[in-house]
């Protein structure tokens, strides 16, 4: 019988992932669904490792790598990998996996559920409710900005952001992206042009961002950005904090340009009550949920598990990261 190769799994995982784990592997397990696993734990669990299963709260770089002479592949649970060292892991020689596609629709609701609660100003209306706040009705009482027949922009148009832009033909909006080049293929499906980002800034009444966190894009929004966009435009972003300067995009929604922002995502996560971004009426603010629906979650970690279990058994997998 072959022997069945050592991992380490970084959190608890929904069912049927660890099944698919056990099946074909030796588990070692930071045996918790909720807490990230503390630096010291990471270290001495994957010393053994041939294989190890993380998620995008793993800081996976040189030391990690270094404290696990035996790996040989790394699957992580996520579309985005910009916790991974990819070069100490190409200089290794491990393979390293991720969970595109199954996200993809969810995380593009998600995007679409922050632009209309941002535009319509869902969350401050729940809060008055709340507070008691709500008094007679009159013409412009909580007015916010329309969405149907606009502008969409969205920058960073692979998976999700082809994904998001597919959302707005239903909106009837015109459709703006921006990426590292132009993409024929989409624009003839989608209908949708290619602009700068400058150019998208200005154009657009929503702007979606979609892009990866990479060195080109970390910090890309900042407030010479946020001045191009319109006062009454909307900005989201599902992708990845860092891409924006978070400073900068608390200045430019205090002026009232953008005229207001959902995030999924931030520069230092989790962020707390004190931060900032909460003291503005004009945001909506999520807890890094774009994939997380139930279904997504599960097909996510099974993916993970499969991923990894093709690796080390030697058998293909589209979803290697080059
Ligand atoms: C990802 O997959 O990269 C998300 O940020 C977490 O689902």
């Amino acid at each position: 019988m072959n022997r069945k190769p050592s991992i380490f799994v970084t959190r608890r995982l929904p069912d049927p992932a660890m099944a698919i784990l056990a099946e074909h592997c030796t588990v070692s397990l930071w045996d918790n669904a909720e807490i990230p696993i503390p630096r010291d734990e990471l270290l001495r669990g994957v010393a053994e490792a041939e294989g190890l299963l993380c998620l995008i709260t793993d800081r996976i770089d040189a030391e990690v790598i270094a404290a696990a002479p035996r790996l040989r592949a790394v699957s992580i649970m996520a579309v985005g990998y910009d916790n991974i060292d990819r070069e100490a892991l190409a200089a290794r020689g491990i393979t390293l996996t991720n969970t595109p596609d199954v996200l993809t629709e969810t995380t593009a609701d998600l995007a679409w559920a922050l632009l209309l609660a941002a535009a319509r100003r869902v969350v401050e209306g729940h809060k008055l409710i709340e507070r008691g706040g709500w008094g007679p009705w009159h013409p412009l009482q909580m007015v916010g900005q329309d969405i149907y027949g606009r502008v969409l922009g969205v920058v960073g148009a692979g998976r999700i952001g082809q994904a998001v832009l597919r959302r707005g033909r239903g909106f009837g909006m015109r459709l703006l992206y921006h990426n590292r080049r132009p993409n024929p293929a989409l624009e003839a499906e989608l209908g949708a042009t290619y602009r700068s980002l400058n150019d998208l800034l200005a154009e657009s009444d929503a702007v979606i961002v979609t892009a990866p966190l990479t060195a080109e894009t970390r910090g890309m929004f900042g407030a010479a950005q946020f001045a191009l966009m319109k006062p009454t435009s909307i900005f989201v972003n599902v992708a990845r904090g860092p891409l924006v300067r978070e400073d900068e995009l608390v200045a430019a929604l205090r002026a009232g340009r953008p005229w207001a922002a959902g995030l999924d995502v931030f520069e230092r996560e989790p962020i707390g009550p004190d931060h900032p971004l909460l003291t503005l009426p004009n945001v909506v603010l999520t807890p890094h949920i774009g994939s997380a629906s139930v279904a997504t979650r599960v097909r996510m970690a099974t993916l993970a598990a499969e991923n990894l279990v093709a690796v080390l058994s030697g058998k293909p997998t589209p979803h290697v990261v080059r």
